[in-house]
């Protein structure tokens, strides 16, 4: 991965280093939209409507304000991004400032990774299952098709990974798409279902979760190219299964919605509504003023974008080589 953006780590490292016993955001989520050309059972977002989108302009605006606070990693998706026309513009804006990466249905990949490949350090498409349980979650035929002729183009040029959501209806598909990303050679990231007030709930039993937690924890330690942490595996079975949570830290992770609002204290509670706007509001007293004790136990979630960064310990080797030496140092040479 030649293309990692090594500045905001020497500008903005030591400035980081300073305010180290203060809370910041390193990470950032933004959904370009809500509108999406896919219809997926578990997902709330697409159900709503669009108000009018952020000017690129805008856009820039808004990363210039996370960027002072401190994020050095940027991840945009939706809906869908690759509905939106000027994604180009806004990935290049991004990645001269952050580390970029993209969450798409992959069905527009195939046509549009020229135009945003030189923008990217990471790309996550998702897939649920193979073929018809895939489209099936998906609510539209023919996407798996579509989505894997995307991820076949795009990983020629930038790394990428597939996203599994693990819900009730494709527990068993989960080794099923390990091996897939084995045979496309890319790697896997899993997700447990969240159960949205306005969409299917379709988060799986427990019961049944433990299992396939176990299995992936397996194949992990054996060296399938799965994205996620060992902790990842383990901090969910030590807290749903034996009640040993694990301790939440939302405020590592800033989401900003379609309107430039932040989404506090984090992407689930409240079900992503937007609140301050990013320009009007000073990111670091915000962070330094706001309860976050009150969610440390909370544990609702495993959404991979709070818990991973959440576990992440300086003392923990394995875990420092895992997730900086292997992945962020390596992808500088
Ligand atoms: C909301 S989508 C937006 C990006 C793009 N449309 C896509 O599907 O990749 C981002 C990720 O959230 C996942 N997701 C959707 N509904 C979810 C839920 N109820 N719980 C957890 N993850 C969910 C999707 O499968 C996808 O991997
Ligand atoms: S493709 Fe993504 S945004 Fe669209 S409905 Fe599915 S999960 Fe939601
Ligand atoms: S565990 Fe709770 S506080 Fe942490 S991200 Fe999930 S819902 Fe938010």
């Amino acid at each position: 991965m030649a293309n990692m953006n090594v500045k905001p780590f020497i500008t903005r490292g030591p400035y980081r280093l300073i305010k180290i016993y203060k809370k910041l955001p390193l990470i950032a989520g933004h959904k370009l939209l809500y509108t999406c050309n896919l219809r997926c059972k578990m997902c709330p977002f697409w159900r709503r409507k669009d108000e009018k989108l952020l000017s690129v302009d805008e856009e820039v605006k808004m990363m210039r304000k996370l960027a002072d606070a401190g994020v050095l990693f940027m991840g945009f998706e939706g809906g869908e991004p690759l509905l939106r026309k000027d994604l180009a513009e806004i990935l290049r804006e991004s990645h001269e400032r952050f580390h970029t990466s993209l969450v798409t249905n992959g069905i527009l990949l195939k046509h549009r990774i020229n135009e945003i490949k030189n923008y990217l350090d990471y790309l996550f498409v998702s897939i649920d299952g193979i073929g018809k349980i895939h489209d099936h979650i998906r609510g539209v035929d023919g996407a798996f098709e579509k989505s894997i002729e995307g991820i076949k183009v795009a990983s020629q040029y930038v790394p990428t990974a597939i996203s599994f959501t693990i819900t009730r209806e494709n527990m068993d598909e989960a080794l099923k798409v390990v091996k897939l990303a084995e045979e496309l050679k890319v790697k896997v990231n899993f997700q447990v279902a969240y159960d949205y007030s306005t969409a299917d709930k379709l988060s799986p039993s427990h019961e049944r979760l433990k299992e396939l937690l176990e299995s992936l924890l397996k194949l992990k330690i054996e060296g399938a190219p799965i994205i996620n942490s060992k902790e990842y595996f383990k901090a969910i079975l030590d807290s749903w299964y034996n009640s040993k949570p694990w301790e939440c830290k939302p405020w590592l992770t800033i989401n900003i919605d379609p309107q430039g609002r932040i989404v506090l204290p984090c992407y689930v509670l409240n079900e992503y509504n937007g609140s301050l706007y990013v320009w009007d509001t000073d990111i670091e007293d915000l962070w330094n003023r706001y309860d976050w004790d009150t969610y440390a136990n909370c544990n609702k979630c495993a959404l991979s974008c709070y818990l991973e960064p959440s576990l992440f310990s300086w003392s923990n080797f394995s875990m420092v080589k895992e997730r900086i030496i292997d992945t962020i140092i390596s992808s500088l040479v």
